[in-house]
């Protein structure tokens, strides 16, 4: 993870004291990940540069928005979200699952796998797109009612299912590393041709303990059994989130498989998502994306 946290100067967009302050948070996510990897280092340490590296981040999005604003961005309105959703819900869920877990090696890999992936697609697109070196990717985000009443389905549906609590974590999730996890693409078909792929991306130590308490067996590694069980659970998601959602049934489930991580990054890469979720379930993370076509 080290050697993805290097500064890069393809990372530049070109005003000093924003390229400054985004090489700035590199370097501390780079020492967090090196305080990370030492077992010595404790628990203490990782804290103090997790504190520095979200009140760095949260100045950095101030001073940054001053700018966008001095010089009249068109895309002020997105950026400010997506900086909004990073600073009232990723970084507080992130901190609170660290404080939670007492700093567990897993709640550490959450905050750097989200952070360096997070800080990474959003230099190269987003901010590069304030000076025009790209075109941002965040046109517009379905925030509000649509997104409250998806929330609020998927929070019962993971209820019920996998008597789990669930924590939003982002709403704008891009594909960033959470960790080992396996995913997993439903593609649905209408009559007239229209297309829905909704794309479920479960942390391995969640699903190890929904199937497990689901067969009442103690399952340690993702086998056959565990993958198919995954495909099941996911059309499970899918059907009562549809009945949550009041949504007709004019689609036709087409197709149902698991993907890698590079095909899912390809997705994120290539295509818009309509809605991007990412939640914490208390005993691994949970990404939840439809592409409407
Ligand atoms: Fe440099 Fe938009 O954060």
């Amino acid at each position: 993870m080290a050697k993805i946290a290097e500064w890069n100067k393809q990372f530049r967009i070109g005003v000093d004291s924003i390229d400054d302050a985004h090489q700035k948070l590199f370097s501390i996510v780079r020492k967090l990940i090196h305080l990370s990897e030492d077992e010595n280092n404790g628990q203490w340490a990782c804290a103090e540069g997790i504190k520095y590296f979200k009140s760095y981040a949260i100045e950095h999005f101030t001073d940054e928005e001053a700018y966008m604003q001095s010089i009249g961005y068109k895309g002020y309105e997105m950026h400010k979200r997506l900086h909004d959703d990073m600073r009232y819900k990723t970084l507080p869920a992130l901190e609170k699952d660290l404080l939670e877990s007492n700093y567990s090696q897993e709640s550490i890999q959450h905050f750097l796998g989200i952070c360096l992936g997070w800080l990474t697609a959003h230099i190269m697109i987003e901010d590069r797109a304030i000076t025009g070196k790209i075109s941002n990717k965040w046109k517009k985000d379905n925030a509000g009612k649509n997104m409250s009443a998806l929330e609020d389905a998927l929070t019962d549906t993971l209820e019920e299912i996998f008597r789990l609590q669930i924590e939003i974590v982002s709403e704008h999730y891009s594909g960033e590393n959470f960790g080992n996890s396996i995913i997993n693409r439903l593609t649905y078909h209408s009559k007239d041709g229209k297309y829905v792929q909704l794309f479920f991306d479960f942390e391995e130590s969640l699903v190890l303990q929904v199937v497990s308490s689901m067969l009442g067996m103690h399952l340690k590694k993702m086998d056959k059994l565990v993958i198919n069980a995954v495909r099941e659970l996911s059309q499970q998601i899918a059907d009562q989130v549809a009945i949550h959602l009041h949504l007709p049934s004019q689609y036709q489930l087409e197709s149902n498989h698991v993907m890698t991580a590079d095909q899912f990054q390809q997705e994120f890469s290539t295509k818009y998502f309509d809605y991007n979720l990412l939640f914490n379930t208390g005993t691994g993370y949970f990404a939840f994306c439809i592409q409407l076509e």
